[in-house]
């Protein structure tokens, strides 16, 4: 039946007659499951100017002039430019991860004759009334030398502005200052032009909007963040995703140097910069300005459990899958280990100790590792029985995860399944991105898992809708509306998937290489996708228990387009139905609770329904599909749930 969905796509549902239904039983009278408190989480990747370029606040790109052309992002402007005004300077192994800087000629400028202008990611967002707070790292060589710093807008009017005297250094030293916008500005820019006499040298040039999340400088994107806090995310998966494997060994995520001092996080080629030819994005590089110690914050901040995935030994296997021999994989595993100190070590220990030094000497309390990411065949296994072997000796508490591998099902799948089985492995992180038909089918995908062996983290996935060819709009309710379907799988098989994630996160407009994704977001503002409004339904309204529903004795995954998970929620004593109705039909789902009588007050309903499968959010129209909040009263006998086609409706029942 839930062909139909894919077919009849504009049907007005008032004008159909409802289908009558078998009554769904509700059982809450024996309530022994219990629903991980991680079961809904997110997957932070930067991919699609997720990091760099989206929340992590910073303004300028290529800060450091470590791009690979070094003056990516920059305009050399004035009179006397042409001079050999510029020179990139390579101090090469005296400062390894930061080797780079910019050396300007100043000779008896004045205002106009040399500076400096940047372009922003895709231009800068501007605020209205919103300080912006510069900063760079300077020597001096001759006399001082007075930096006129601007905001500008498309026109190149100045919107804000300030001076910042630098006076002769040899050493490096930090300064700052501060402008305020006079205007809202979507796509401005930053300029410094330099006047004095001497020769100056720049790094680390650096502006962020004072705005940030929880007001920290240098911080995250507010708006982006509040995204994330509004779905109460149970976990937070990072960095990735691919970027934890790398194009080649060379580029992979370490996290160690992500970590310390700002100048000193070596910038890396970002791997989606060269991943899609029709998606290229040469000025794609990672800061780490975003690092771990800032992932783990921002875990802490949203009441998360931190999950960090790791580099297990291989490259991207779709890529070079560049092999570390196994002999060799010391320095990986002791990578692990660190992490787990660095988030969870005393003070006195070296990484605990730069933990405290970092501003948090707070544990952590990391529970969850991942190794390796989307790797396959008999080399993962290899390589991840060594690093199971060395951190389950040291940490027997943390929680392994281990990659099933890209693909839902196949040989390569059944491959690590049976070996990571046989290896009792903690939970097993499955991916899969398919088409809405295969979500509507693979709703009782784990209704026949074995429950004693490993738990699965359902760590990436997302409806994948074929034939649109803008990406903007592959993010439709059709999409939503089956991964809807599929998560009632999830939540009901919730004794043994432990965690899920839609996959990827953020998305900017004009910066993207994959879709769909979760959320999306230009320079000032940010929506959420009818998929995130599934996923937040879900997360917000997660129980502690699993209630069982059935129909006629068997789940609904599917029967006549109906899908329904129940849970209860014991601290508010309420049960908790999630029923999608992804048929052109709607249905009258008689409900029969045992166990347990309502209570007082009313139903809260909450329903996302869309008149067009293709419906989608923008910018304009963030809220065009999102949910539609009531109260229903509580029904004295006959219990039905009216359920429109095309809906996904949730229920909170107070109850005795
Ligand atoms: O989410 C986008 C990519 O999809 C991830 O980086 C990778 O793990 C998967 O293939």
């Amino acid at each position: 039946m839930w062909k139909s969905l894919l077919t009849g796509l504009v049907l007005s549902t008032s004008t159909l007659v409802a289908q009558e239904q078998q009554p769904l039983q509700i059982d809450l009278a024996n309530l022994k499951d219990e629903i991980a408190p991680t079961m809904w989480g997110v997957f932070f990747e930067d991919i699609n100017l997720g990091a760099d370029g989206g929340i992590y606040a910073e303004l300028i790109k290529n800060r450091s002039f470590e791009f690979y052309k070094p003056l990516m992002g920059w305009k050399t402007i004035g009179t006397l430019k042409q001079e050999g005004g510029f020179r990139i300077i390579n101090r090469g192994l005296q400062a390894e991860r930061n080797p780079r800087f910019l050396r300007v000629e100043v000779k008896n400028a004045g205002a106009g004759a040399i500076g400096l202008e940047n372009e922003g990611f895709r231009g800068m967002g501007l605020k209205q009334n919103l300080r912006y707070d510069f900063s760079t790292w300077y020597r001096l060589e001759g006399k001082p030398i007075t930096l006129q710093l601007e905001l500008l807008n498309e026109q190149e009017q100045v919107v804000g502005t300030t001076k910042l005297q630098l006076t002769a250094s040899d050493e490096w030293q930090k300064v700052e200052a501060s402008l305020l916008s006079s205007a809202t500005v979507p796509k401005g820019k930053f300029r410094c032009w330099m006047e004095g006499d001497g020769q100056l040298d720049l790094d680390m040039i650096s502006l962020f909007p004072s705005d940030t999340w929880k007001g920290r400088k240098g911080g995250l994107r507010a708006d982006m963040v509040q995204k994330l806090a509004d779905l109460k995310p149970g976990f937070i998966r990072f960095p990735g995703g691919c970027i934890v494997e790398g194009h080649e060994l060379s580029t992979r995520y370490q996290w160690k140097k992500t970590v310390g001092p700002l100048e000193e996080r070596q910038v890396i080629i970002n791997r989606w910069n060269t991943e899609f030819a029709h998606r290229s994005a040469p000025d794609y590089f990672q800061s780490f300005g975003l690092g771990f110690f800032e992932y783990f914050q921002l875990a802490e901040d949203l009441g998360s459990e931190p999950l960090p995935i790791l580099n297990c030994g291989m490259a991207c296997q779709f890529n070079t899958g560049e092999l570390v021999p196994l002999d060799q994989l010391d320095e990986y595993v002791q990578d692990a280990l660190d992490l787990i100190e660095f988030a969870n070590g005393d003070v006195s220990t070296k990484w605990g100790k730069l933990r405290a030094d970092m501003g948090h000497p707070a544990p952590f309390n990391l529970k969850y590792l991942g190794v390796g990411n989307e790797n396959w065949g008999p080399q993962y296994v290899e390589r991840l029985q060594v690093f199971t072997k060395a951190l389950k000796a040291r940490y027997p508490d943390i929680q392994l995860i281990s990659s099933a591998g890209p693909f839902s099902n196949g040989p390569l799948f059944d491959y690590l399944d049976k070996e990571l089985r046989a290896m009792k492995a903690d939970l097993i992180d499955e991916h899969y991105y398919r088409k809405p038909e295969w979500f509507l089918g693979n709703a009782n995908r784990y209704d026949n898992y074995d429950r004693k062996g490993p738990k699965i983290f359902a760590g990436e996935y997302a409806s994948h809708v074929e034939g649109i060819s803008n990406g903007l709009v592959r993010n439709n309710w059709l999409a939503a509306l089956s991964e809807a379907a599929f998560m009632t799988g999830l939540e009901r098989n919730a004794d043994i998937v432990r965690m899920a994630s839609y996959a990827p996160l953020f998305s900017h407009l004009e910066g993207w290489q994959w879709t769909p994704d979760l959320i999306w977001v230009d320079n000032l503002n940010s929506y959420g996708t009818p998929s995130y409004y599934v996923q937040q339904l879900f997360s917000t309204n997660r129980g502690t228990h699993l209630v069982k529903a059935l129909q006629a004795g068997k789940p609904l995954a599917g029967q006549d387009s109906l899908y329904v998970s129940a849970v209860w929620d014991d601290a508010k004593k309420e049960l908790v139905l999630k029923m999608v109705n992804a048929g052109d039909v709607a249905v009258e789902l008689p409900l029969q609770l045992k166990g347990k009588k309502p209570g007082k007050g009313t139903i809260q309903a909450m329903q996302l329904q869309a008149d067009s499968l293709q419906a989608a959010n923008s910018i304009s129209a963030p809220r065009q599909v999102a949910p539609q909040v009531s109260s229903l009263p509580l029904p004295k006998k006959a219990w039905k749930a009216n359920l429109p086609a095309r809906t996904l409706t949730v229920w909170r029942i107070p109850m005795k």
